[in-house]
């Protein structure tokens, strides 16, 4: 069997630039652009999770691309015959162009996810003692989590929760945030910071970040304020803290109630204090991407007394919990004193928590690594801007955000993207502002330039991929891969 590339076979060649054809049976046609391929006689298994009836994928893409582009063939090796006459093409008749519509070639074999947690044995031990332990939700590996968190971040207390978003929404409710009020946060923002406001049937009011941190800019909080504001949810974009003292003096002075969203923060400090140590509400996430995971999960710290508000509305608004009740010499009466909600962690989540934390100045100390190697990389190069860092706080590092500047290369972020992408590597965009996301452009009339600082920013960044899981080589293949592209489109200068 033998097989014919071709570019010019498809019906819709500026699409689809490339076919491949089994030239004995004329039996498969791969057409491919940069974000899709389809099918159009399914000779790929059907069996294969990423190939619907019709023949489109849907799930791995970039599987895809490597299967179509003969770039990755062990990978080929479980996909049938079919596929394996593909991968015994060999280099000389690999299919043309590679992929996408600016042909980079992949830097390595294996797809690199943008973001990999990393769990070990301790974890997977952990988890398997809960579910032997007969406790499966919220009981003794929670509230030991609560108390570990609490320790190592000094916190005055700690509530853990199923999500960032639960903590966020269960502290506006506890501040009795609700209609009629307003609360100022920042565009530069995932949906769960501002959907909460939403929630409470409060309104949310934006304003612009600063240019070098992304976060919060105090001056826009001030201008901002109303005698309808309640409130400021903080963000720490990335892992940088906001300008914590700024804004605290803004909060007292009038009278306002600061929520910190530290979904990207854990273990970032603010002149030396970790953030999460103030008596206001702050809310952690431990989605799978974050600095330590629970899978999903999150947690909520502040004053004892916020946080024992916080505790029953975050469950049912019981006034005592499932432990307390169904542990030995636990008593079965409860009493619901609001309707509350159902946010609680469970004891499978705490046990990944609690072997997270342990090893948690270790994966810091790799995100730092990563960071600096990144940085000494990239900051030589004109096309790019690379992450700020202001001397007196420790940045978490949850995101490594690279901005291309305007005008020094020859393509824009989507396609820089693009080329990633092709190169293998995964990347991801943080953040989509939320001016731009229709519920809230068509709810406030907002236009995308109506903060022109996270409108830009967002226009030039890519996080790229940043995890203690990665290896040395990982990083260098991303490294290569970025400059690989600048050296490919960056606009040539003219000698002086
Ligand atoms: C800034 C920010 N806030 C809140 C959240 C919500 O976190 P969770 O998924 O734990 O609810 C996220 C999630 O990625 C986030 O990036």
């Amino acid at each position: 069997m033998a097989f014919r590339s071709d570019r010019l076979g498809s019906p819709r060649p500026t699409q689809f630039p490339w076919t491949a054809v089994d030239t004995e049976t004329h039996s498969q046609q791969c057409y491919c652009n940069t974000g899709q391929f389809q099918l159009l006689s399914g000779r790929i298994p059907k069996s294969s999770p990423t190939v619907t009836e019709n023949g489109r994928a849907t799930g791995d893409a970039q599987h895809w691309f490597t299967v179509l582009s003969g770039i990755s063939h062990p990978r080929l090796l479980k996909f049938g015959p079919k596929l394996r006459t593909i991968a015994s093409m060999g280099t000389s008749e690999r299919f043309p162009g590679d992929v996408g519509r600016h042909g980079g070639s992949a830097v390595r074999e294996k797809f690199l996810s943008f973001s990999l947690p990393l769990v070990g044995a301790e974890e997977i031990d952990e988890v398997v003692a809960a579910l032997k332990s007969g406790w499966l939700t919220a009981g003794p590996r929670t509230r030991q989590f609560e108390q570990e968190f609490r320790d190592a971040f000094h916190c005055p207390a700690a509530l853990a929760l199923n999500s960032c978003t639960a903590g966020l929404h269960v502290a506006l409710k506890v501040l009795n945030i609700g209609p009629g009020d307003e609360v100022i946060t920042t565009p530069m923002t995932f949906a769960a910071s501002v959907n909460v406001i939403e929630h409470v049937g409060a309104r949310p009011v934006l304003v612009d970040v600063e240019p070098d941190t992304l976060n919060l800019q105090p001056d826009a909080v001030v201008a901002a304020i109303t005698p309808a504001t309640k409130a400021i949810i903080a963000v720490h974009y990335a892992g940088h803290p906001v300008e914590l003292h700024s804004l605290r003096s803004i909060a007292e002075e009038y009278r306002l109630e600061l929520i910190e969203d530290a979904a990207h923060a854990v273990g970032a400090r603010f002149e030396g204090t970790p953030i999460g140590s103030g008596t206001n509400f702050t809310a952690f996430s431990f989605y799978a991407t974050k600095n330590l995971t629970t899978g999903e999960g999150g947690m909520l710290t502040g004053s004892q007394e916020l946080l024992d508000r916080a505790r029953i509305v975050s469950l049912h608004g019981m006034n005592r919990e499932a432990w307390s009740r169904y542990a030995a010499g636990g008593k079965w009466a409860y009493d619901i004193v609001e309707p509350g909600f159902k946010y609680n962690m469970t004891d499978l989540q705490a046990a990944l928590g609690l072997q997270q934390l342990r090893r948690f100045d270790r994966m810091q100390a790799r995100r730092r690594e990563i960071v600096n190697r990144y940085n000494e990389a990239f900051s030589r190069h004109a096309a790019f801007l690379t992450p700020s860092s202001r001397s007196h706080v420790e940045n978490a590092w949850h995101l490594y955000v690279l901005r291309l500047r305007a005008g020094e290369l020859t393509i824009d972020r989507n396609q820089f993207i693009d080329e990633m992408t092709a190169r293998n590597i995964g990347t991801s965009v943080h953040f989509i502002p939320i001016h731009m996301h229709s519920y809230y452009r068509d709810r406030y009339g907002y236009h995308p330039d109506d903060f022109p600082v996270a409108h830009a920013a967002f226009r030039s960044m890519l996080s790229l991929p940043l995890s203690p899981s990665m290896s040395d080589q990982d990083v260098a293949d991303v490294i290569e891969a970025v400059l690989d592209i600048r050296e490919k489109y960056g606009r040539r200068r003219m000698a002086a």
